[in-house]
């Protein structure tokens, strides 16, 4: 199996990739799997340019940005599952979670259909990720769950979006500080419980 976990936080080694460490180790517990992290704020992805040239009203072209996510793209499409870890940043994902989205684009294929005078009246869609599983993780400072309620809504319409089918969440809360969730047993066994159903064994 082979797995891409994207962590989305801005600090390395702190709640979010704490929490993808577990469900990696859930993964390992239960079957041999290749796993390739991705730090968002580390790669090399440009911020997306709403030129929309990926998308099928453009024509469906390349992306006009020269960086690493076609790389990633490419990933993405030869591996079975994803780590999906954003923080939530001002009541929503990390910018950069954000971006990876926008620029996952491209992996949508869309065929529109337009009346004679060229509206668009309706569309199908699929994508070259269709099925694959999917793990979310997000860590928040608040101790209110509400705080990610519309993160977690967010991340579910696009994983809807590219047809992922999501395994498990783990929301942890009250996680202000720098590495604080270490020490939260019930957060570290539902991160790797949901390693384990990544795994496919439950
Ligand atoms: C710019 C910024 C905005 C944040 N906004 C929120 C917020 O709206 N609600 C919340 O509960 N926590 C918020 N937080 C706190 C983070 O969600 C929390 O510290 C989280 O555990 C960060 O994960 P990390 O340690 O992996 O970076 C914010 C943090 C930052 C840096």
């Amino acid at each position: 199996m082979k797995l891409l976990a994207f962590v989305g936080s801005p600090r390395k080694g702190s709640n979010v990739e704490i929490l993808i460490d577990k469900v990696i180790e859930g993964v390992h517990s239960k079957i041999s799997a290749s796993v390739k992290k991705i730090y968002l704020y580390k790669a090399n992805i440009q911020l997306c340019t709403g030129c929309l040239a990926c998308t099928a009203l453009k024509g469906g072209k390349p992306c006009p940005l020269k960086d690493d996510m076609p790389r990633i793209l490419t990933a993405m499409e030869q591996a079975d599952g994803f780590i999906f870890g954003p923080p939530n940043h001002v009541h929503s994902m990390s910018a950069a979670m954000v971006n990876l989205f926008c620029r996952m684009q491209p992996l949508i294929k869309m065929s529109v259909e337009r009346d004679s005078v060229g509206n668009i009246i309706g569309a199908t869609s699929s994508t070259t990720i269709s099925g694959k599983r999917a793990v979310v993780v997000v860590s928040q400072g608040d101790f209110s769950p509400c705080q990610s309620a519309l993160l977690l809504r967010v991340l579910d319409s696009n994983i809807k979006d590219f047809k992922l089918v999501k395994v498990a969440e783990i929301l942890s809360t009250g996680n202000l500080e720098r590495a604080q969730v270490k020490d939260k047993a019930y957060d570290l066994q539902q991160a790797f419980e949901a390693g384990v159903r990544l795994a496919g064994v439950k």
